[in-house]
């Protein structure tokens, strides 16, 4: 197979593992393109690019952007807080605007489930869903998989788990699904009142025990709880959240092996993981936002090959 089997990247759960193969495949290719001394090719001279962003951002903004200047696109950007949707106008309209303007591809991030399905109903571009709401990220969960896959060499049987605000995070759904869809087995670990009901009905293990959750793993996904989500408490305060569900380099040395430690950032040191561990050898923090660049070339790359056809 050389080309994905959807028009959009809205979401993991709409891509089959051969897709995902795929994108890791031409991921290599761009990986080994970012790190020459001349980090650009000329794939996507012939396409723009608008990146709308609708919520706050640093890696995947920054990261899109990157990765459309390194493939040669044309790039506009959005940013709703410095635009006429201040005014009221509505998204179809501002999206139909800047397509105006010829754009191929649209890449969004927007507070809203489902804002990138409604979009790709309603307008005719290549749409790239880079988080919405509380749904999804799925470039996220690209970057992490494929993370994993570098330093552990493979996904398939490796044990994640996924620690901390999982009912509020599109980063846990997508990682899920992703970590499924390649074979690996996945458990989520939190305060129960921040694990949805439904999680176990995703093939995933619940365990409420950070230590014997750490104890059983090969990799610790480590989410920020997402404060600007949450309309009541979910935990009596953030220092006994830190107590039952921070990771600390103590904690990490009382296990009998060493476990990779993943996290999405933005980070809140001190809270859900300390610094020390941030910075530690086993975190690939770092390598997860250099891989993003080359998982995002990846994904515009194939995306824009199909509308070339
Ligand atoms: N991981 C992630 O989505 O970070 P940003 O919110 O900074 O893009």
């Amino acid at each position: 197979m050389s080309e994905l089997s959807v028009d959009h990247l809205l979401g993991i759960k709409y891509l089959n593992t051969a897709d995902i193969n795929l994108i890791f495949e031409t991921a290599d290719q761009f990986k080994e393109v970012i790190n020459r001394p001349i980090k650009k090719v000329p794939s996507l001279r012939d396409i723009t690019i608008a990146n709308l962003f609708f919520e706050n951002s640093t890696r995947t903004r920054l990261s899109f952007e990157l990765a459309e200047k390194r493939l040669s696109a044309d790039v506009i950007n959005f940013s709703a807080a410095s635009s006429s949707v201040k005014k009221g106008e509505t998204l179809i309209d501002t999206v139909n605007n800047i397509l105006a303007m010829k754009v191929d591809v649209v890449v969004m991030r927007h507070p809203n489930p489902g804002a990138g399905v409604f979009l790709s109903k309603h307008v005719n571009a290549s749409i790239v869903n880079a988080g919405d709401g509380a749904h999804e990220h799925p470039t996220q969960a690209l970057l992490d998989s494929y993370s994993i896959r570098e330093r552990l060499g493979e996904v398939a049987g490796k044990k994640v788990v996924i620690v901390g605000d999982i009912l509020h995070s599109r980063v846990a759904l997508s990682n899920i699904f992703a970590l499924k869809k390649q074979g690996a087995e996945v458990k989520v670990c939190g305060p129960k009142t921040l694990i949805p009901k439904y999680i176990e009905s995703l093939g995933v293990g619940v365990e409420t025990d950070l230590k014997k959750a750490l104890q059983w793993c090969d990799v610790a996904n480590m989410l920020r709880v997402q404060n600007e989500r949450m309309e009541i408490s979910y935990f009596p305060t953030t220092r006994e959240y830190t107590q039952q569900y921070g990771v600390n380099k103590k904690l990490l040395d009382s296990l009998d092996k060493e476990i990779v430690i993943m996290h999405p950032g933005p980070i809140n040191r001190g809270v859900e993981i300390t610094s020390d561990v941030a910075d530690a050898e086993q975190a690939i923090i770092l390598d997860q936002v250099e891989n993003g660049v080359a998982i995002r070339m990846a994904v515009l790359y194939l995306l824009a090959s199909k509308i070339k056809q």
